[in-house]
C-alpha cells in the first residue's frame, strides 16, 4: 500500500503543483506514486492506482477560489469508483494560488471535505499556500544560482589556480539561506503533513504564504506579470490590444 500523488495543474510544465509534490514527496519515505491529472484521457491510469493506495495526495492550483473544473470532473468519476470498488482511502490536499494569502483556499479544502464525506473517504486535510507563483520562481533562482557557483569556481581555478572562489561561495550561501526563508513556511506544514500521511491520521488544514511582506510581493509581483505578458502576447496579455468582433 502506498501514497499515491496526483499533480492536478493542467500545465505541462513548471507548475507550481509539481514543485509542492517534489518537497512533500521528499517527507513521506517508502514507494510512492506519482501520476499527472490534464485531460480525461488520464483518468483511467489514475484510478487503478486507487486499488493499492492507502492515501492520495492531490496537489492543485486554485482557480476562481475554487477546483479547476478538470479536476472536478475527475472527482465525479472518483466517487463512483470508489463506492463501487468499496475504497475508503485517506484523501490530503495540497493547495497553492496566485495572490499571496494561502487562506484563500479554504473554500477549495471545503470542498475536498465536502467531497470526501460523500465519497466514503477519510479527509486527512490539507496546506493552502499563497504566492505559489513566486514560490515556484525560487526553484529556478536556486538553480541559476548553482550555475554562477560553478561558472565562478570554473573561471577562478583557469584564472588563479583557487578551487574554492570565498566570495561566491559566501554569496551563493546568502542566495540560499534567503530562498531556504521563503519557503521556511511550506516546508514546516508539508513535513508536518508527510508525518501524518505516513502514520495515517489527519492533519488538519494549514495555510502558509511566501515568506516576504505583502507589499514586496505587490511590487515583484507586478514586475514578474509585466514582463511575463510582453512575452506572452503584449501588454497585459493583449488586454489593452484592439479586439475583433466574431460576427454570427
Ligand atoms: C483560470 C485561473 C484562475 C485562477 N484563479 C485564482 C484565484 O482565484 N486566486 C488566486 O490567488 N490565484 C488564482 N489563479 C492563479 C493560480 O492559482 C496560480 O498561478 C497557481 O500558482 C498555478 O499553479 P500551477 O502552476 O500548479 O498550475 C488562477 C489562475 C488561472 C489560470
Amino acid at each position: 500500500m502506498k501514497p499515491l500523488f496526483i499533480n492536478c495543474s493542467p500545465k505541462k510544465r513548471f507548475c507550481a503543483s509539481a514543485y509542492f509534490l517534489s518537497l512533500q514527496r521528499l517527507f513521506v519515505r517508502g514507494e510512492k506514486v506519482t501520476k499527472k491529472l490534464r485531460t480525461p484521457a488520464d483518468h483511467a491510469r489514475i484510478l487503478m492506482e486507487f486499488n493499492d493506495a492507502q492515501a492520495v495526495v492531490f496537489c492543485l492550483p486554485l482557480y476562481v477560489d475554487g477546483i479547476p473544473s478538470h479536476v472536478l470532473r475527475f472527482m465525479e468519476e472518483m466517487e463512483a469508483y470508489c463506492k463501487k470498488n468499496s475504497l475508503h482511502l485517506s484523501l490530503y490536499c495540497i493547495a497553492n494560488n496566485g495572490f499571496i494569502e494561502g487562506r484563500q483556499n479554504e473554500p477549495l479544502m471545503q470542498s475536498f471535505e465536502h467531497f470526501c464525506s460523500r465519497a466514503g473517504l477519510t479527509w486527512g486535510g490539507g496546506v493552502g499556500i499563497g504566492g505559489g507563483v513566486m514560490l515556484n520562481v525560487t526553484r529556478i533562482v536556486f538553480v541559476v544560482d548553482i550555475a554562477l557557483l560553478v561558472l565562478n569556481t570554473v573561471l577562478s581555478m583557469i584564472n588563479t589556480g583557487n578551487f574554492f572562489p570565498k566570495e561566491a561561495w559566501i554569496s551563493f550561501g546568502e542566495n540560499a539561506a534567503l530562498l531556504l526563508y521563503f519557503n521556511l513556511g511550506v516546508l514546516f506544514y508539508l513535513a508536518r503533513m508527510g508525518s501524518s500521511i505516513r502514520k495515517g491520521t489527519a492533519s488538519g488544514k494549514k495555510y502558509t504564504r511566501i515568506l516576504i511582506p505583502s507589499f514586496i510581493f505587490i511590487l515583484f509581483a507586478d514586475v514578474f506579470f509585466i514582463i511575463i505578458s510582453l512575452f506572452e502576447g503584449g501588454l497585459f496579455r493583449g488586454w489593452l490590444a484592439k479586439k475583433e468582433i466574431e460576427n454570427g
